[in-house]
């Protein structure tokens, strides 16, 4: 029998060496959203799209987003997506585009679609993996220059390289953002599409504009309101949901000198925050969910996703709903939540799935309910109508007879007799909508 052999500890040691966050989602691009050209493109439409509303918003700018992508050859794509928001201060461009974890989000509670400091970059480490070129990124702030630079990411040091930077003047005081890139995907029309998440998100973003020039043509989703919704605010963690190891470290960084003061200037007593918003019945043949978290539509991974386990718990059958045990309802169903948070515990770094937390399936299933309950109403209101639509219906078959026989009877013209039950039938039947 052969001897194992044992390898010392120092011989191991050798190997052992920190390993970039860079390398680490170059190595794990799937964990970002890029497991599959399809799925790739529209991710990095949704990274770009998202920051330029969330950026637009919070600088109180109604956003206008012009999205392109163009095909290049049969998997490969040139995109770019412009906004007119604040845009980024030239000493900040580099980090903010291609250093991964670099971010002005992830420190803040208040309920934002950014989160990481990843998106944006994951976006471009798959361009320059894909495609080996830089991504331009074209910013102005209203005053001073625009700035024009090309960047990529040093992957083993997870460092920003400047491959170019240049300026032009910036006569009509330009401010926003465009990034452009090219990359390997697939461009799809149907399901989960370029354009059906831009659907989405001007469905939940009514005050945006948003153009999509693509392989197909055309589409303007112009805006709906002029009213931005209400600045989310930032606020302070919630004891119960901070955990002990970031506790200490609050603790061994605040200023607070007893421990009274702490828990009451570090910590907010927020009650109620969760916002939930749900509802919703369209004429569809199967059910249909649609789910958010903070304004950004969730397009995969809905099976992993707390909404649709809450969908499942919840007994649609009490509303009249047909569904099998443990399963999603059936029918023509349109189901639409909405978690607003400003911790929104995704399943991963993809964002495209809640994680099931015991009090966040609480809080849907309790949304879901009340809305089946007013669903319910609906559903019955509309049954009693058609029920007595039906009824009219046999009436009517039958006055003429009723008329003409009546009117032998009575010796009386069976056309005035008629016209009196058509007038009788129709004041009754008013009268029991009304009621319903
Ligand atoms: N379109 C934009 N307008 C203004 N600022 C932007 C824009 N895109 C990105 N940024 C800045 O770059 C940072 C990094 O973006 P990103 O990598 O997507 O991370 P996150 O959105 O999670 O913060 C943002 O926090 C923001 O400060
Ligand atoms: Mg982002």
């Amino acid at each position: 029998m052969e001897m194992e052999k044992v390898v010392a500890a120092e011989e191991l040691a050798k190997d052992m060496r920190e390993i970039s966050v860079a390398e680490f989602f170059e190595r794990n691009k799937h964990f970002l959203g890029y497991e599959n050209p399809t799925k790739s493109l529209v991710t990095v439409v949704k990274e770009a799209v998202d920051n330029s509303i969330e950026f637009a918003c919070e600088a109180g700018i109604l956003p206008k987003i012009k999205v392109k992508v163009k095909q290049l050859s049969e998997n490969r794509f040139r995109v770019s997506i412009e906004d007119n928001g604040p845009g980024v201060v030239p000493e900040k461009v580099p980090m903010a585009f291609a250093k991964v974890l670099y971010g002005s989000r992830f420190h803040v509670l208040k309920q934002s679609r950014s989160l990481f400091g990843i998106g944006i970059k994951g976006a471009c480490l798959y361009s320059q993996l894909t495609t080996g070129k830089p991504i331009k990124v074209t910013t102005g702030i209203g005053k001073g220059p625009i700035h024009h630079f090309e960047l990529m990411i040093d992957v083993a040091k997870n460092e920003p390289k400047i491959i170019s930077h240049t300026t032009e003047e910036n006569p009509k005081n330009w401010h926003g953002v465009k990034v452009e890139m090219e990359v390997e995907g697939r461009y799809i029309s149907g399901g989960h599409s370029i354009l059906n998440y831009l659907k989405q998100t001007a469905m939940v973003n009514p005050f945006a504009t948003i153009i999509f020039e693509g392989p197909d043509g055309k589409v303007v989703f112009e805006r709906a309101t002029n009213k931005l919704p209400p600045k989310a605010k930032e606020i302070k963690p919630h004891p119960h949901g901070v955990e002990l190891g970031i506790l200490r470290r609050m603790l061994s960084t605040t200023s607070a000198k007893t421990l009274l003061t702490f828990l009451t200037t570090e910590f907010s007593r927020v009650g109620k925050k969760s916002a939930l918003e749900n509802g919703g019945k369209l004429p569809l043949e199967n059910v249909l969910i649609f789910r958010f978290a903070n304004k950004v539509p969730l397009f995969y991974h809905q099976s992993d996703c707390a909404t649709t386990e809450a969908i499942k718990e919840v007994d649609w059958r009490r509303y009249g709903i047909s569904q099998s045990q443990g399963q999603l309802p059936a029918g023509p169903l349109a189901i639409l939540v909405h978690l607003a948070s400003v911790w929104v515990p995704f399943t991963s770094e993809g964002k495209q799935a809640i994680a099931a937390y015991p009090e966040i399936l609480k809080e849907i299933k309790l949304a879901l309910q009340d809305a089946g309950r007013k669903l319910a109403k609906y559903i019955r209101k509309k049954a009693k109508l058609r029920e007595s639509m039906l009824r009219r219906q046999i009436f009517e078959r039958y006055l003429p007879v009723v008329a003409e026989c009546v009117g032998e009877l009575t010796n009386k013209k069976a056309e005035e007799i008629l016209n009196k039950l058509k007038n009788m039938v129709k004041s009754g039947m008013d009268e029991s909508n009304r009621e319903a």
